[in-house]
């Protein structure tokens, strides 16, 4: 196992009393199910003894791996964000074990141990994400699978931006302007490249098996004009096709440890 050595200071942004992760999602149901949809589609016809929901937060969506597993053992940073998930999972008992991170890169487990890990809107505060992803595949047993979400910087309506500036998305990370909810300034927050990141997971030693474009409606507008249940209608049809295209903010990646 690795030592312990590199701070997680200027990670922690979750745990300050000003940030309310759990607000930014009150409206975006569409994003979540969305999310839920392509979990369930990716891990379809499967079952884990331990999950690891990584950078999960508040357990946003650790209900949904507890569909799949014996076990979720649910790893964040912020003590603030443990602690919500604590409250709210009070009746799932022994099923949810909470762990906090004390150390960047690293999977708090022992080598080949974890089943499946789910690593979603984490990428983005990882500006290099190599050393971890070496760090999973260290962690994941031989025959266990990882999801991966990338929030994409090769989106459709991106890629249209720049073309008409005959530009090509970056292979490397994008630092976004502004952070929602009130996150510091500080705080890493990049968009990657999923061909890119799908190259570096594979040279730490992961087998490639799919990928969901996630959240294609992502529209104030049409959020507007149509309701949650339709837009997830309409998502849940085209999530695998428009992978093909990287067409979505957001691309959820299913690789395998063999
Ligand atoms: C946007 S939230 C996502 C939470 C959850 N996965 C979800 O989708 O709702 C990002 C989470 O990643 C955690 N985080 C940030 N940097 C991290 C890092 N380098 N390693 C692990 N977790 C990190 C934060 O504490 C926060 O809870």
């Amino acid at each position: 196992m690795p030592k312990k050595s590199d701070s997680l200071n200027e990670i922690n942004f979750y745990d300050d009393e000003n940030h309310f992760y759990e607000d930014f999602w009150k409206t975006r149901k569409y994003e979540h199910f969305s999310e839920v949809l392509a979990i369930n589609k990716l891990l379809k016809n499967k079952h884990f003894k331990t999950a690891m929901d990584f950078g999960g937060g508040y357990g946003r969506l650790s209900d949904t791996l507890l569909k799949f597993s014996d076990q979720v053992i649910l790893v964040d940073p912020s003590k603030k964000q443990l602690d919500i998930a604590k409250k709210k999972f009070e009746s799932k008992g022994q099923k949810i074990k909470y762990v906090l991170l004390d150390k960047k890169d690293y999977i708090p487990s022992e080598d080949n141990s974890l089943d499946l890990l789910i690593m979603v809107r984490v990428s983005h505060h990882i500006i290099d994400p190599t050393k971890l992803f070496k760090d999973i595949f260290r962690a994941v047993k031989p025959g266990g699978y990882i999801i991966v979400e990338v929030a994409s910087n090769a989106h459709f309506l991106n890629r249209m931006k720049l073309l008409a500036k005959l530009k090509t998305p970056s292979k490397t990370p994008v630092k976004v302007g502004s952070v929602a909810n009130g996150i510091k300034d500080t705080t890493p927050f990049v968009n990657h490249n999923p061909t890119t990141i799908i190259k570096q997971l594979e040279e730490s030693g992961f087998k490639f098996i799919s990928k969901l474009s996630v959240s294609n409606y992502r529209s104030t507008y049409l959020k507007n004009k149509f309701d949650t249940e339709k837009l997830v209608k309409l998502e849940k049809l085209s999530q695998k096709s428009l992978s093909y295209v990287n067409f979505g903010p957001s691309i959820f990646i299913l690789l395998k440890k063999d």
